[in-house]
């Protein structure tokens, strides 16, 4: 296990341009505007449904669902997050978005969008067609697990799986962030892999296939931007994060393996 630290922007420097990449989970296309300005790729497919299945009146939650154990929490803190407008219901909201993003990327031939949840899109693409798939969609352990399965035979073999939130806080869709879980489950059931984290507030995970050049070359290049730390793959399951207000308004974060 690598972590490097140093803003993200400094891995995605160090990795070879004009590739196909995949970005699940786009939101407003931040990161899929940081992909494109820093990798320069060839194709860039951003999938995201811009949409939620809620089981319940978006207006009048009620105190708990099947699907949404806490759906009065989830709609305050997901309308909370995404600067939803009050009494506008959270799909109506999400179409905005999505609309705002097909306009952001119009002029650019390189991006198709796939409004879709990830993982039923997953087989509209050949086997290894990415190079590099970015995981970034719904947090909790089942759905990260799912994309992780759908998207791993989708990458070519001198690719990637990288990842956003390799931590354990927070939440989002009414699940605590299991990208950590996944992550490390997901390695379980695959060849051996080389797993870097890229650690900042809310960090990425990169897993490259077991002795990969192309995460040596990464390393290389973006090892003089940060401090790098190698230790024990056995230890990746207990990352965690710690953060605490840092008494001036800021937060401040540190790894623990407790
Ligand atoms: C954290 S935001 C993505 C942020 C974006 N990657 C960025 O860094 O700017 C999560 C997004 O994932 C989407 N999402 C949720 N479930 C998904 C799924 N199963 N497949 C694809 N996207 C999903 C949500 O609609 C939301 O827009």
């Amino acid at each position: 296990m690598h972590i490097l630290f140093a803003p993200r922007e400094r891995i995605l420097d160090a990795l070879p341009r004009h590739r196909r990449w995949a970005e699940i989970g786009v939101f407003r296309g931040e990161f899929s505007q940081t992909i494109l300005e820093h990798c320069e790729p060839s194709e860039l497919h951003l999938i995201d449904p811009w949409h939620f299945d809620l089981d319940f009146d978006y207006f009048a939650p009620p105190p708990s669902s099947p699907l949404f154990p806490d759906p009065r929490g989830w709609a305050s803190s997901i309308a909370a997050w995404t600067s939803a407008p009050d009494r506008m219901h959270i799909n109506e909201h999400f179409d905005t978005i999505a609309q705002s993003v097909a306009q952001r990327f119009a002029n650019d031939r390189r991006v198709t969008i796939h409004r879709a949840m990830a993982h039923l899109v997953a087989d509209t693409f050949a086997d290894e067609y990415f190079d590099f798939v970015y995981i970034d969609g719904a947090h909790d352990y089942a759905n990260v697990l799912r994309d992780l399965q759908c998207y791993a035979p989708k990458v070519s073999p001198s690719g990637a799986l990288l990842g956003d939130d390799y931590c354990e806080m927070g939440t989002f869709a009414n699940a605590e962030y299991g990208v950590v879980g996944a992550v490390t489950h997901y390695r379980r059931l695959i060849p051996p892999t080389d797993l870097i984290v890229i650690a900042d507030l809310f960090s990425m995970f990169g897993l490259f296939p077991a002795g990969s050049p192309l995460l040596q070359d990464a390393l290389r290049a973006a090892g003089a931007a940060g401090p790098l730390l190698e230790l024990p793959d056995a230890i990746a399951a207990n990352y965690h994060q710690v953060i605490s207000p840092d008494g001036k308004g800021g937060l401040y974060w540190f790894p623990s393996f407790a």
